[in-house]
């Protein structure tokens, strides 16, 4: 990842599918976010409050209704190499290779093969997927093939990466482990990171600022700047997670959230 600026800018954000017809649903309201170089957001909210429609606001896919958005002071119009994306469900084109996909998009950007080479093993290694470069999508696992599509991702340098829920479908031990290769790719980098999770430790363990949406139409409820990150870095995780400032915190985010859903079970339903 580079050192690249990374300076987003929300201000006043709706949006609204399908405006004026009977199926208008009004997904996110008067979202107001500032993003800084070396954040780590992670944004928590109710199952539809429009989490994703956020994240593809900054991705480029989908143009607000209302408000502007801004990196770097231009207008967010379009998918753009700057902004690297990871969803839940990794997306590799099934006929290549680890290496080949995570080569994709640098070479579309005609980066030459001696650069692309070098970017490719540097991010597969960083994944621990370098041994695997070989292989074919289909013949990875799950937590595989969303490593391969993380390095894709880092392998772009772009200056902000958008994760949707990448480890909502992984098992709980391959889960844990993709948390702590992120925490390490974040703290070795430059780079900075916007997580969409449904955990709220996963929110708390990797953040640097915690981001709580309401129910829809999503508007921000409350931000919590966290520094469990940099703590688990220095020490270890569990014993950051059995303190009682992190039992606290993680009690009145879910008290805030359990008051937009009925669960409270630290996953949000
Ligand atoms: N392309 C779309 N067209 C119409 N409605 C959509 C579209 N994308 C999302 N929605 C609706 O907007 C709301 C927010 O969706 P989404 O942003 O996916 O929420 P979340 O990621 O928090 O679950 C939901 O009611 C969803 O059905
Ligand atoms: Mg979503």
């Amino acid at each position: 990842m580079n050192d690249k600026n990374c300076s987003i800018s929300l201000k006043d954000i709706g949006v609204t599918y399908n405006s004026g017809g009977k199926n208008s649903v009004n997904a996110i309201e008067d979202i107001n976010l500032e993003i800084k170089s070396r954040e780590f957001i992670a944004v928590l909210g109710p199952s539809g409050c429009g989490k994703s429609t956020l994240l593809n606001i900054l991705a480029g896919f989908v143009k607000p209704t209302r408000g502007t958005a801004l990196m770097n002071g231009k207008p967010i119009t379009a998918p753009s190499f700057e902004r690297g994306v990871v969803f839940q469900t990794p997306i590799l084109y099934p006929w290549l290779s680890v290496m080949e996909n995570v080569e994709f998009g640098l070479k579309m950007r005609k980066f030459d093969k001696k650069e692309r080479l070098r970017l490719c093993e540097k991010y597969l290694k960083e994944v621990e997927l370098l041994e695997f470069k070989n292989y074919k999508s289909y013949e990875l696992s799950g937590g595989m093939r969303q490593r391969a599509a993380l390095a894709r991702a880092l392998a772009g340098t772009p200056s902000i990466i958008l994760l949707d829920e990448p480890f909502g479908a992984l098992d709980a031990f391959t889960k844990i482990n993709m948390q702590i290769l992120t925490r390490m790719i974040w703290a070795g980098g430059k780079s900075t990171f916007f997580l969409i999770t449904h955990d709220v430790d996963e929110a708390l363990s990797l953040a640097t600022r915690v981001i709580v949406m309401s129910k829809r139409p999503g508007r921000i409820l409350k931000e919590f700047d966290v520094e469990f990150t940099y703590r688990i870095n220095e020490t270890v995780l569990d014993k950051t997670r059995f303190s009682k400032e992190y039992i606290s915190l993680r009690e009145e985010i879910l008290s805030l959230i359990h008051h937009q859903t009925s669960d409270a079970s630290g996953y949000i339903i």
